[in-house]
């Protein structure tokens, strides 16, 4: 299983996009892409005329996660704009289905984000509709905040699921993300890591990226980590 690391730009300088998804473009594989409405989250950032700006200015494949109600309706334009993948909320859409077969059929990968408080288990029969399980570590809405280990379970037992059944699903955690934090989520079982404050706050955004890399394969190399 290889470690994937997806920088959030919700943590970086908003005049200079462009600029800051070069600073990781040589070291990262996804630019996470934080989309907020103010409605599903108390917070608004930015919609798919800016997701077609980015695509057009870095190479590296667009991760954009969705907070935001009705994805039903708003998912495929975010694809259209050029994302690689779109991640949705369980909690804020009509039809996890129908919206996850739309954004594959738009040709993208489809991703099902979980906030803290719902429960896995009552997903588990959408999941080989997807192609992501996002588990998140905080509450949506805003960068910077405390990490929830108390979410470790649930990507353990996410990941377990996807052994048993042998579903192909990558497992990203969102939210606290740091050099302190990530070691215990690739234990856990998660392959995709977001990292917003631990990346853009850095000096050198593109060494926190290799850095939180190493500790992640670290910890999978550990005895007793088996996937
Ligand atoms: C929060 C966003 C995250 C955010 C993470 O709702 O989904 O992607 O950028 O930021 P950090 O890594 O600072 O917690
Ligand atoms: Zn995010």
């Amino acid at each position: 299983m290889s470690v994937q690391l997806a920088p959030s730009i919700l943590s970086a300088d908003f005049a200079r996009l462009a600029d800051e998804a070069a600073a990781v473009a040589d070291v990262a594989d996804w630019l996470h892409v934080d989309v907020m409405d103010n409605h599903f989250v108390p917070n608004l950032t930015l919609g798919a005329p800016v997701v077609a700006a980015l695509h057009a200015a870095t190479p590296l494949p667009l991760d954009c996660h969705l907070m935001i109600d009705d994805p039903d309706r708003w998912a495929v334009d975010f694809v259209e704009a050029g994302a690689a993948n779109v991640t949705f909320h369980a909690e804020a859409a009509r039809d996890v289905v129908e919206t996850a077969r739309s954004i594959r059929a738009a040709g993208a990968r489809a991703g099902l984000a979980l906030k803290p408080d719902t429960d896995l288990d009552d997903y588990f029969d959408v999941l080989p509709e997807f192609d992501m399980l996002l588990v998140m570590t905080v509450e949506p809405g805003f960068g910077g905040q405390h990490f929830m280990a108390a979410m470790m379970p649930k990507v353990a037992r996410a990941r377990r699921f996807l052994r048993d059944t042998g579903a192909a699903l990558w497992i990203q955690v969102d939210g606290g993300v740091d050099a302190d934090t990530i070691e215990q989520c690739a234990a856990a079982g998660a392959d995709v890591f977001v990292a917003g404050s631990a990346v853009y706050n850095a000096d050198d955004p593109a060494a926190a990226v290799v850095a939180l890399r190493e500790r992640a394969v670290a910890a999978l190399a550990e005895p007793g980590v088996s996937r």
